[in-house]
């Protein structure tokens, strides 16, 4: 009896030990959490696979290409695209065929990962002491418990790219990006505890290397940074704060929410926080560490700058007389197109560009020179490429010489100018200093796939690639220790940095009751839209600006979530985007404050004599500038998704400026909307088709149709909806398509098409490229449609900007 009740005890004890690990309900128990001793799990079959009892997250072999796996934690649920957003690899570098490769748990506690074609084991967790066996469970984390229950080996203790919440970030366990979105080798960019107890990122290249993050041009202090921590320890909570050892604390903008969250160092060298919005099935970026993206380095490889240009966001462009080595790859960089040495000639001439700097390689730093002296030292070095000639204070100058050109950046923070030598017997065209219009990148949209095809015996070539890869990463350190000593020698450390450190947000706070001052209590509306009423304020300043209500978004959405989103949306400034100046945000009200704009709407000046074709076609190029911007290269960061002639406001010289992107997503989030309607956003008539089919993935190409709908209308003066012109039956784009095709090949179909109501008169060849423009934009297919940078390219080499 009493040994009976012991048997109780013991189990009852069991049991509760195992709670806080395996939330032991009846149900989770039967799930597959838990690999026992001694068995395994096979590549070849689908439902080998463990699943933590809350179910979000799934341990298995990845298919990262074609008979290529990797055995891997993702979140079981895949995003609305229907990708799988992957958390850990055991071997990311060395995927594993998909024929007879084993994941195994040995008697002794030890986890092995096999490919039947190596001999040797390609992963293994290498217990060595542990004699006894172990169960491997997958919960948050995927780790190895022994019979006393301790945990004896664990994924959290070797991420890859991604720390979740409660993870630990330590100094022996850095994170390290991928290679690129497709291939989920090691990338180039880590994120690392270093020396003085400092979190850095470092870009490790293969052929150079370099920190960039926090600002290496200011000390860790400056950045907020302490360099005093007894720990190296990072990590993110449940609520979305970070908090981490050397003073690094942030707060993700939805933090106090639930959430599921993640942190990663992405691809681009950029390291942000996300939670998912699981009724869209995307992640959403909450933080992110670097704003400018330029400066994060290796983006654009040597002799090129990466710049934000008011045409495109982000753009690498070789510097002149140089071309793209790689046309799918920014990376490697550009060679010249010429090949006379630069050295020893003293003929060789400068060439000036305001506002640009590469970062590092300095051959020698001269401090208090003039430019002469400075082109004298630079002409002086065989292997110089060129200066910095930077204003540091008190009209004193200082001299960076180059001798390589190196994480180039354009910003009109930076006060300094960059002078590049070129050959005398070159002959430039002095006209020919932009960098912006550069070779363009091919971003690939088809995703590579990885083939393994192993010989069943051990391949010598392995081995020596990985060794040379061994000493491209230790040279790698080695080049970053050295240039961070080089770097620290030599730059000023008075430099000037009040460009660089920007408060996060600059927005002024109103109070409720100033706003119902300023508006007259809400009594002069000038639009509607975007999810509220806009009413036109005047401050006693006379300033007069444009105050929106915004009646969605919900109550319980506090004043920092607000902010947060309109400090994003802040940081985009661009000519041809609206300007927030100020938000409030006073229990259930929210307001934002925006510029002013004189003429209001594109939609009520549509019909209006005042817009003469001249002005019509730049506020097509200034829309378009506006869009690109906002999708920047390849990354695509905000999407309008409601682009109309509501949102396109001009101010009083009929500039356009694109109004109220980004608030759908403001507006979106309280989750109380069912699927489609939240998949179907934007406004009939400029709705993009793949709007309407739930799998089709929702990119920037929504906002190109958009746009050539909202072209199209300013051509024809027909409303793509089609309620007030009796003639226009069907689709606008077809409707001027059935016009050429019944010219026949001539120039007649213009005549017909051009809305005859407007004044002046049009050149017939610029009218032609715009409307063909907009029916390219207007695609059913999204891949036939031009990108924003595009049409803005094709607009300004075909039609300039003038004398339309
Ligand atoms: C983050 O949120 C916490 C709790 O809401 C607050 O105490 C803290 O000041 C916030 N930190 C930052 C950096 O905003
Ligand atoms: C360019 O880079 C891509 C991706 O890194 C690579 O697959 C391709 O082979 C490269 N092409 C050349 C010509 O080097
Ligand atoms: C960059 O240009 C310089 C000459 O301007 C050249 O010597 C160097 O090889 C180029 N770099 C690459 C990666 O081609
Ligand atoms: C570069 O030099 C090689 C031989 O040294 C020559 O054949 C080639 O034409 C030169 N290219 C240019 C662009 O001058
Ligand atoms: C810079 O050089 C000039 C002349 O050589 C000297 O008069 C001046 O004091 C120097 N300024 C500084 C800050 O060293
Ligand atoms: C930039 O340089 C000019 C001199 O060329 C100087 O007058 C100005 O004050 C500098 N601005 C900053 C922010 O350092
Ligand atoms: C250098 O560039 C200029 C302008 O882009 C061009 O006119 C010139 O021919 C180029 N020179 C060489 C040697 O490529
Ligand atoms: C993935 O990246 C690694 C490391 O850069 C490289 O060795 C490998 O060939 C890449 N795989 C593909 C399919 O491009």
């Amino acid at each position: 009896m009493a040994s009976l009740f012991l048997l109780h005890v013991v189990s009852l004890v069991l049991l509760l030990s195992k709670t806080p690990m395996l939330s032991a309900s009846p149900t989770s128990l039967s799930l597959p959490s838990v690999l026992k001793p001694g068995s395994s799990l096979s590549v070849e079959n689908k439902d080998d696979i463990l699943i933590s009892p809350n179910g979000l997250f799934t341990a298995g072999f990845y298919s990262v290409g074609e008979n290529a796996y990797c055995f891997s934690v993702w979140f079981t649920k895949p995003l609305a695209d229907e990708s799988h957003t992957i958390v850990w690899m055991a071997n990311r570098d060395v995927p594993v065929n998909g024929k007879r490769s084993k994941l195994s748990l040995s008697k002794t506690g030890n986890l092995v990962l096999r490919d039947a074609a190596q001999p040797l084991p390609i992963w293994t967790t290498n217990i060595i002491d542990s004699k006894e066996p172990a169960q491997l469970v997958m919960n948050n984390n995927l780790y190895l418990k022994n019979e006393e229950n301790q945990v004896i080996w664990q994924s959290f203790g070797s991420p890859t790219d991604t720390l979740l919440p409660l993870q630990q970030l330590t100094k022996d366990t850095p994170l390290v990006s991928s290679r690129s979105l497709t291939n989920y080798s090691s990338g180039f960019y880590k994120l690392y505890f270093d020396n003085d107890n400092v979190i850095r990122l470092v870009y490790n290249g293969p052929r150079v290397s370099g920190v960039y993050w926090p600002n290496p041009m200011i000390t860790a202090w400056a950045s907020g940074r302490s360099t005093f921590a007894s720990r190296r320890t990072a990590s993110l909570d449940l609520n979305g704060h970070f908090v981490s050892s050397d003073s690094l604390i942030f707060n993700t903008s939805d933090s106090e929410n639930q959430a599921v969250r993640r942190l990663t160092v992405d691809v681009d060298g950029n390291f942000r926080a996300y939670s998912l919005d699981e009724t869209r099935g995307i992640w959403k970026v909450t933080w992110q560490a670097i704003a400018d993206t330029c400066r994060v380095h290796g983006i654009c490889g040597e002799n090129s700058t990466c710049s934000i240009s008011p045409n495109h966001g982000r753009k690498c462009s070789c510097i002149p007389n140089h071309t793209m080595i790689n046309q799918t790859d920014w990376s490697y960089g550009c060679r010249p197109k010429f090949n006379i040495t630069l050295c020893g000639n003293d003929e060789d001439e400068f060439l000036h560009f305001p506002h640009f700097d590469f970062f590092g390689y300095e051959a020698r730093f001269v401090p208090n020179v003039t430019l002469d002296e400075c082109k004298k030292v630079c002409l002086g070095i065989c292997n110089c490429k060129g200066f910095h000639f930077n204003y540091e204070t008190n009209g004193v100058f200082s001299c960076y010489t180059k001798f390589r050109l190196l994480n180039g950046f354009r910003t009109v923070d930076s006060n300094g100018s960059m002078y590049l030598k070129v050959p005398k017997s070159i002959r430039l065209s002095s006209n020919n200093k932009n960098f912006v219009h550069g070779d363009s990148l091919v971003c690939s949209e088809k995703l590579p796939t990885i083939r393994i095809d192993r010989a069943y015996e051990k391949n010598p070539k392995n081995e020596s690639v990985k060794s040379l890869m061994i000493f491209t990463y230790v040279f790698g350190a080695l080049e970053a220790i050295c240039f961070i000593y080089f770097f620290y020698r030599t730059r000023n450390p008075l430099k000037t940095t009040q460009g660089y450190i920007q408060a996060a947000t600059g927005f002024q706070r109103f109070s409720y009751a100033e706003l119902k001052k300023a508006t007259n209590n809400f009594s002069k509306e000038i639009g509607r839209g975007g999810g509220g009423i806009v009413y036109k304020g005047e401050f006693s300043n006379n300033r007069v600006a444009a105050v929106k209500l915004l009646k969605e978004f919900s109550n319980h959405q506090g004043e920092g979530e607000l902010l947060a989103e309109i400090s994003t949306l802040g940081r985009l400034n661009h000519m041809n985007l609206i300007d927030i100046w100020g938000y409030c945000a006073e229990r259930k009200h929210k307001l934002l404050v925006y510029e002013y704009m004189e003429n209001g709407s594109l939609a009520q000046n549509l019909h209006s004599s005042k817009l003469d074709w001249g002005k019509r076609f730049d506020i097509a190029v200034g829309t378009a500038k506006g869009l690109a911007y906002l999708h920047e290269e390849c990354l695509e960061w905000v999407l309008h998704c409601d682009v109309k002639p509501h949102n396109i406001l001009l101010d009083s010289n009929w500039n356009p400026k694109v109004a109220d992107f980004g608030l759908s997503k403001l507006l979106d989030r309280d989750g109380t909307h069912n699927l489609e309607f939240t998949r179907a956003r934007g406004t009939r008539g400029y709705m993009a088709p793949e709007w309407l089919f739930v799998n089709h993935p929702i990119t920037s190409k929504v906002d190109v149709y958009s746009y050539g709908v909202v072209v199209l209308e300013m051509i024809t003066g027909r409303s793509p909806t089609g309620d007030q012109s009796v003639e226009s039956k069907g689709r606008l784009d077809s409707w001027v398509k059935e016009k050429m095709i019944a010219a026949g090949g001539t120039n007649d179909w213009i005549k017909e098409v051009v809305d005859n109501t407007v004044v002046g008169n049009y050149d017939s060849s610029k009218m032609e490229i715009l409307t063909k423009v907009a029916l390219r934009c207007s695609e059913e297919d999204k891949d036939a449609r031009p990108t924003m940078s595009q049409v803005v390219d094709m607009l300004l080499d075909n039609g300039g900007t003038r004398n339309f």
